[in-house]
């Protein structure tokens, strides 16, 4: 925020594009500008030209000092005249306050959370379900026009495994009863087989092909097993508050893949090798479309899939949410897509994996799975009990619990680089002091029961001149950058960067709220600034942990 005031100042003085950078030190200002690049130009040194700049330049309003250190002009804002600024844009704006229009007239597909049906939803694809929902969440507010797609993994030889162990091992009645748990049994039954022998894989691939042609017994069992599934996911979805636009899988686009590999084939991009279709890419992995016995693949159904996705929603930019092992498969897929002439923005937002406290992996080994649903009724049941030790008054405890826990999970999650392996450590996330969803969550409610027992309203004709402290100076500074952030997090589809400037938001505002009494102040003056700044905090607060998928309740 700000900064254009500063820009066009400048521009009174200096050619070309002009970009400000954030001091690393506050003692050096708000804005730096950097005059390297005008050195040549000019013929001055970089020192020489920041020192005339610095007295030349017309001081915009909302500028209190410029100053030269070295080769960069530096811009100290006027505080009082940012927090009335600020003041009477958050009241305003409220819910809003954050949003930009660089979405405008633009179309974003995102893809993800895609579980495998005739599994329970696996703890894995908690990471990509909760950095998708976020990026949805931020694009949309910055109105994009967003299209969140659930690839479901409803195809392929699992379910021709499945389709065998329930023919030959299970039950009408278990299934009825159980339904996830019941195929989950037969999975690992199953793979135990395959162990001893080999020619239950034969099993496996007979009743997958069967299915692909069609054959009814195979079709409707496997209908059955994914109306379960997706019943199942529902659920889990609701409760994390994750919603989707499309939820066609694997199987609804294997039914394309023919005339998605005949574009691929009528511009003699394929090859035959082996009785199988490939196309080389240059890397040492050929693309495989076709196999062999004339099935479709994972990398021809999710061709037919982006071509499919192109026609029917218009995007300028997909994004696939998916771990970080998918890269080569990724990377092959979008070449293709653009040797066949595509020009839409194509990006695998890769994750890493989530690893247990202990170090190790966290996935499935022999029925030794971690699912989805266990983790979630464990965190609920830990912030139920954390609850009633800190607020046994409080009235909907339940519900409380639900939030805490889904934030926790959402932000001990989205405070990492995606790109990196996150330990899911339970116990960590949930605790209310650290870098927690618990502790900004608690921080705003602490906010929100100030504002609930004050006798005055905040206003954006309070005098913000009063808020000289250096805590609540430091609280109106990070209150500038948040719309940055999220345009940050935007540009790199990373919302750790809102995560971790919440937490320092969250710091900030505690050091002020300790050091600056409100409610107790005597001056009325004072203790409207610092109303509104508390305020106008919450506000903030609110905003940044909704667009992680995070509820702020206003008591916990
Ligand atoms: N279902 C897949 C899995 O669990 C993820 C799907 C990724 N998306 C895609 N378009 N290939 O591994």
């Amino acid at each position: 925020m700000f900064e254009k005031e500063i820009v066009d100042a400048l521009k009174k003085k200096v050619k070309g594009d002009i970009s400000l950078s954030v001091p690393p030190d506050d003692s050096m200002g708000d804005f730096a500008f950097p005059c390297f690049t005008l050195a040549k130009e000019m013929k001055k040194s970089p020192v020489q030209i920041a020192e005339e700049l610095a007295k030349t330049i017309p001081m915009p309003e909302i500028v209190s000092k410029i100053t030269a250190t070295g080769p960069y002009v530096n811009f100290f804002l006027d505080p009082a005249k940012v927090a009335e600024s600020l003041f009477a844009e958050i009241l305003s704006k409220k819910d809003k306050f954050g949003s930009s229009n660089v979405g405008k007239d633009k179309t974003i597909a995102i893809e993800f959370s895609s579980p495998n049906i005739g599994k329970p939803m696996h703890f894995g694809h908690l990471r990509s379900t909760v950095i998708g929902h976020s990026l949805s969440l931020m694009h949309e507010f910055s109105n994009f026009r967003v299209i969140r797609l659930n690839y479901l993994g409803d195809w392929g030889t699992q379910f021709g495994k499945l389709i065998y162990a329930y023919l030959n091992w299970g039950s009408a009645e278990k299934l009825h009863a159980c339904p996830i748990k019941h195929l989950y049994d037969l999975y690992v039954k199953f793979n135990e087989h395959v162990e001893k022998d080999e020619k239950f894989q034969g099993f496996a691939r007979e009743w997958f092909s069967k299915l692909e042609k069609g054959d009814q017994e195979a079709v409707s069992l496997w209908s059955k097993f994914k109306h379960y599934s997706v019943d199942e996911f529902r659920k889990i979805y609701d409760l994390l508050g994750v919603t989707f636009d499309c939820y066609n899988g694997e199987a609804y686009y294997a039914k394309k893949a023919d005339s998605a590999i005949a574009l691929v084939e009528k511009k003699k991009l394929a090859e035959i090798d082996e009785g199988a279709l490939i196309v080389r890419l240059g890397n040492d992995m050929p693309m495989m479309l076709r196999k062999s016995d004339e099935s479709t693949t994972y990398a021809s159904r999710d061709l037919a899939t982006l071509l499919d996705r192109i026609d029917e929603f218009h995007f300028d930019t997909i994004l696939y949410v998916v771990g970080h092992e998918q890269s080569l498969h990724f990377e092959q897929l979008f070449k293709l897509a653009s040797l066949l002439g595509f020009k839409q923005k194509f990006v695998h937002v890769a994750h890493g994996l989530y690893l247990s406290p202990e170090g190790g992996k966290m996935a499935t080994r022999k029925g030794k799975a971690v699912f989805m649903e266990d983790v979630l009724d464990e965190t609920i049941a830990l912030a139920k009990k954390t609850i009633e030790e800190k607020n046994p008054d409080l009235k909907n405890k339940d519900e409380v619990a639900r939030t805490v826990a889904v934030g926790a999970i959402f932000f001990g999650d989205l405070f990492n680089d995606r790109v990196k392996d996150v330990v899911f450590d339970l116990q960590r996330i949930l605790s209310f002091e650290g870098d927690t969803g618990p502790y900004l969550m608690y921080t705003h409610a602490r906010a929100a029961s100030i504002i609930k027992k004050a006798k005055i309203r905040a206003s954006k004709d309070c005098d913000a001149s009063l808020l000289s402290d250096p805590s609540e100076q430091r609280v109106i500074k990070l209150m500038t950058r948040f719309p940055d952030k999220i345009l940050d997090a935007l540009a790199q589809y990373k919302p750790h960067i809102l995560a971790q400037y919440l937490i320092e938001f969250g710091r900030a505002f505690n050091e002020f709220y300790h050091k600056c009494p409100c409610t107790q102040e005597k001056d009325k003056n004072v203790q409207l600034a610092r109303l509104s700044l508390i305020e106008c905090s919450r506000q903030l607060l609110e905003n940044g942990l909704r667009l992680l998928g995070i509820t702020a309740p206003s008591e916990m």
